[in-house]
């Protein structure tokens, strides 16, 4: 694959990104929309989780989408992904509300009268309680159900989406649901979990199908939650072995059961670096490596910050000839000037990775607001915008006049590069550029800086 050459680059310039490039950020329904009452996780929450943990009004964008897409219009994005909520649209089985039908159609179409490509993803973690209650995915007639709501609800959408998600994060439902039980239905079952990744699978298949028969030239995929995989000691063949391993069944087994011929495009969410060690519990099994005792650069969920990741993900699964899209990364973090640093320096890595051959065609950030981050609750704070959940308002962050510039140059100013390796804040760096600086900065100040 052609990489440029010195004298190709320019050390001054910004680091462009390919033409017709999607600059965007990513929420889901559940997360942001509020009173998700038919819902297995609003039942759930009730039930399990203590009062500030439970999704309440959540960002309440049921009811303010338009001031939303308002403001990532104001921030220079030219995309946006989103998720429908299955349990709205369908709350009793076989029972659809066209009223809510109608409610997304609008919220679709008041995008795209922004001028706004639409992502859409059909299944971002919650199902209709009718669902959970005969076993949800576990269930294999969970695949006709999800059919027959994608069979009725794509033709009603299709005029206003551009790239359909099948699926988000078959697989972290398969671990959290049914490995972990740290999510609903809260099972620790391996093969409860195979089955979920499997009939997962299957739906992907079938309404792939469904999708293209309704829209020949669609665009469709899922997003998957991709991590890079290392060992601990690079010395040891039996931790390269385990990382590879891991990397097959954690990165790669959703394309294998579905085949690489389901998928136009991929949708890559990267938020996680793992290592693979044999100094765990028993030094017979490999095990992870506990990141806390490693003492890295980690964010407010205890994630690695570790941006040349996304390269070696990005390189790695150009090898499927497909495009690609980031259609998730992000930080959780009450530091916003952390949140600058980071946004950079994962897009330098992709920039480098579109250089180097990857055929990388946008870039979604998690999240637009701050929202409901599922069984943590309302703690870490992942938006370029920041959402005061007492009067609900809306408060951009610096990072989201960041990204703004970002989307408006296709590119990386050089500026910008300040970010990287300094513990700069954003208005240092926001302000110096500024044509008015004064008066810029007084405005994010205002908020953040007093
Ligand atoms: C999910 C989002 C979640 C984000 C941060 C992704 O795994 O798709 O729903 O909020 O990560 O945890």
């Amino acid at each position: 694959m052609p990489i440029s050459t010195p004298k190709e680059r320019h050390d001054h310039a910004t680091l462009k990104f390919p033409e017709g490039f999607l600059w965007g950020a990513a929420t889901s329904a559940h997360q942001v929309e509020g009173n998700n009452t038919n819902s297995d996780w609003w039942a759930w929450e009730k039930k399990v989780q203590p009062p500030e943990k439970q999704s309440g009004l959540a960002a309440d964008q049921y009811n303010r989408y338009e001031e939303d897409f308002d403001l990532l219009k104001t921030f220079n994005q030219n995309a946006h992904r989103l998720s429908i909520e299955w349990a709205r649209i369908e709350p009793k089985d076989g029972e659809f509300d066209h009223h809510e039908i109608e409610h997304y159609q609008k919220i679709l179409k008041s995008l795209k009268d922004r001028n706004i490509q639409v992502m859409l993803t059909l299944w971002h973690f919650t199902i209709p309680q009718w669902l959970a209650e005969i076993g949800g995915w576990e269930n294999h007639k969970a695949v006709q159900y999800f059919e027959r709501f994608v069979s009725r609800v794509v033709p009603e959408l299709q005029d206003n989406v551009d790239i359909w998600i099948t699926l988000n994060e078959p697989q972290v439902l398969s671990y959290m649901g049914y490995l972990t039980g740290r999510w609903p239905p809260q099972k620790t079952n391996k093969w409860a979990a195979f089955k979920v990744t499997w009939n997962l699978a299957q739906a992907h298949k079938k309404v792939y199908k469904i999708i293209h028969k309704f829209v020949p030239n669609a665009q469709v995929g899922t997003a998957c939650n991709i991590g890079s995989w290392d060992a601990f000691h690079h010395h040891s063949i039996r931790e390269g072995i385990a990382s590879y391993l891991a990397d097959i069944t954690q990165n790669h087994l959703f394309y294998i059961l579905t085949g690489k011929d389901t998928h136009d495009f991929l949708g890559l969410n990267y938020y996680f670096n793992h290592y693979i060690s044999f100094n765990g519990e028993s030094d017979k099994w490999p095990s992870l490596v506990d990141i806390a005792l490693t003492k890295k650069d980690v964010t407010d969920m205890g994630w690695e910050i570790l941006p040349e990741g996304i390269f070696n993900v990005l390189m790695d699964f150009s090898d499927y000839h497909k495009p690609i899209y980031i259609t998730e990364n992000g930080l959780a973090s009450t530091n916003d000037d952390r949140r600058c640093r980071y946004l950079i320096s994962y897009l330098k890595e992709i920039y480098h990775a579109i250089q180097a051959g990857a055929n990388v065609k946008g870039y979604f950030h998690w999240s637009l607001l701050d929202n409901f981050e599922w069984a943590d609750g309302f703690n870490p704070r992942f938006g370029l915008v920041e959402v005061d959940y007492a009067t609900q308002k809306r408060i951009p962050r610096p990072s989201a006049y960041v990204f703004s510039q970002i989307a408006k140059d296709n590119g990386i100013a050089h500026h910008l590069m300040r970010f990287i390796g300094h513990t700069v804040k954003a208005e240092e760096v926001l302000c110096y550029r500024h044509p008015d600086p004064k008066a810029f900065c007084g405005h994010i100040s205002k908020a953040h800086y007093q």
